[in-house]
């Protein structure tokens, strides 16, 4: 399975959330492939913002080595599964899909956990450190339902 994860930068919570799921194949042993990306042009080839370099060590995983990068249309041909992380990246994402199979590919990360909850992940860019162990937990319990859905 190919997934990709978007927020608004990809460099607090796509970048976590690229590095989390990609721990988690490791560890079950899958060939999935997974990448993420942002719906702005903000921090194109930037690295992850260092809080959350920070928080995905405190959880023994590096994601130093991740650049930003804009969401483009072709990555509705490449991914199977499009996880966004709040209602603004589902509108900017949705807006570039040509059909209803591209849309369908698209959905809130946290209803991964939680089907048809609604939930986003917010936004911890203008706060402080704590936010970020805040997005973690919710990224993480999101990527054990999506292994556990599709391994
Ligand atoms: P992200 O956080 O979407 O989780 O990467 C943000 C990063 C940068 C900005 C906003 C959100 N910004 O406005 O530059």
């Amino acid at each position: 399975m190919k997934v990709l994860m978007v927020c608004l930068g990809n460099i607090c919570r796509s970048p976590l959330a690229e590095g989390v799921l990609s721990d988690k194949i490791k560890k079950a042993g899958l060939n999935w492939q997974v990448d993420s990306a942002g719906t702005s042009n903000y921090h194109i080839d930037e690295e992850p913002d260092p809080r959350s370099q920070e928080n995905a060590l405190q959880h023994d995983i590096n994601i130093s080595h991740l650049r930003g990068r804009q969401f483009v249309k072709e990555d509705f041909q490449f991914f199977d599964k499009i996880y966004v992380m709040d209602d603004s990246n589902y509108q900017n994402v949705v807006k570039l899909a040509s059909n209803q199979e591209d849309t369908d590919k698209v959905d809130l990360l946290l209803n991964q956990a939680n089907p048809g909850s609604n939930h986003n992940v917010p936004d911890p860019y203008f706060g402080g450190s704590g936010g970020f162990e805040n997005v973690f937990q919710l990224i993480d319990k999101a990527c054990d339902a999506i292994i556990k859905q599709y391994s």
